[in-house]
């Protein structure tokens, strides 16, 4: 699959605009469409990043790091996903970079996902869905996740993201209506966010493969 994620990183220069900050997520694919990125940084004017991880594979390559707050709205993101349904909306959080990834998607005019073949679905759900907790209401907020959804909520133990809190995954859903359930879930005390990005599906989808699929 490593081929295919090489292939849809490098595809997604093409939506990259001569002078612009780019969004840049996180994870394995990302990582090939940073390693694409260096070979035109002299054409970008820097980057936002949704991960320390990403800043720092960003930095190496010497590509500036700016922040969300100093930049304002973004033209464009580009980032992986676990699960992406025919409706382009997603599971993402598998690298516990979530809330800033749904942050800086939220703050960007395009959204641009790039996925190996495997993470297409009909249904999301198969993949445990990611909620960020705040550490004190890990137990309050799996509880209702029970309630809410009817999976089982696995604490991600030994995980802490960026932003200093805790993970849990939600197995065994079959999320037929995700806008709902992302809303549902927002309104727990204690979630910080979850990784079904629906309301904000993406854009532009990037299957890698020989040819790349666009949708
Ligand atoms: C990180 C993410 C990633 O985009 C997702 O986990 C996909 O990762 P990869 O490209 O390594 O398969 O949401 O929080």
């Amino acid at each position: 699959m490593s081929e295919a994620k090489r292939l849809a990183g490098e595809k997604a220069i093409e939506f990259v605009e001569d002078g612009g900050i780019v969004g840049v997520g996180t994870g394995s694919t990302v990582a090939f469409f940073i390693d694409a990125l260096a070979r035109i940084r002299h054409r970008i004017a820097g980057a936002v990043s949704s991960s320390e991880q990403s800043t720092q594979r960003l930095r190496s390559h010497g590509i500036e790091v700016l922040e969300l707050n100093d930049t304002g709205p973004l033209a464009l993101y580009v980032d992986g996903a676990d699960e992406c349904d025919p409706r382009k909306c997603l599971i993402k959080g598998g690298g516990a970079a979530l809330t800033r990834e749904k942050i800086i998607a939220e703050a960007s005019a395009k959204f641009v996902c790039i996925i190996d073949p495997s993470k297409r679905v009909e249904v999301l759900g198969r993949f445990p869905l990611p909620v960020e907790v705040i550490p004190m209401a890990r137990s309050l907020v799996a509880r209702e996740l029970v309630r809410l959804t009817g999976g089982q909520p696995v604490w991600r133990e030994g995980v802490v993201t960026d932003n200093g809190n805790w993970v849990l995954d939600v197995h065994g859903l079959a999320i037929r209506e995700p806008e709902a359930m992302e809303t549902a879930i927002n309104q727990v005390p204690g979630v910080v966010s979850v990784g079904l990005f629906a309301h904000r599906p993406a854009d532009v989808v990037i299957v890698g493969g020989e040819p790349p699929i666009v949708l």
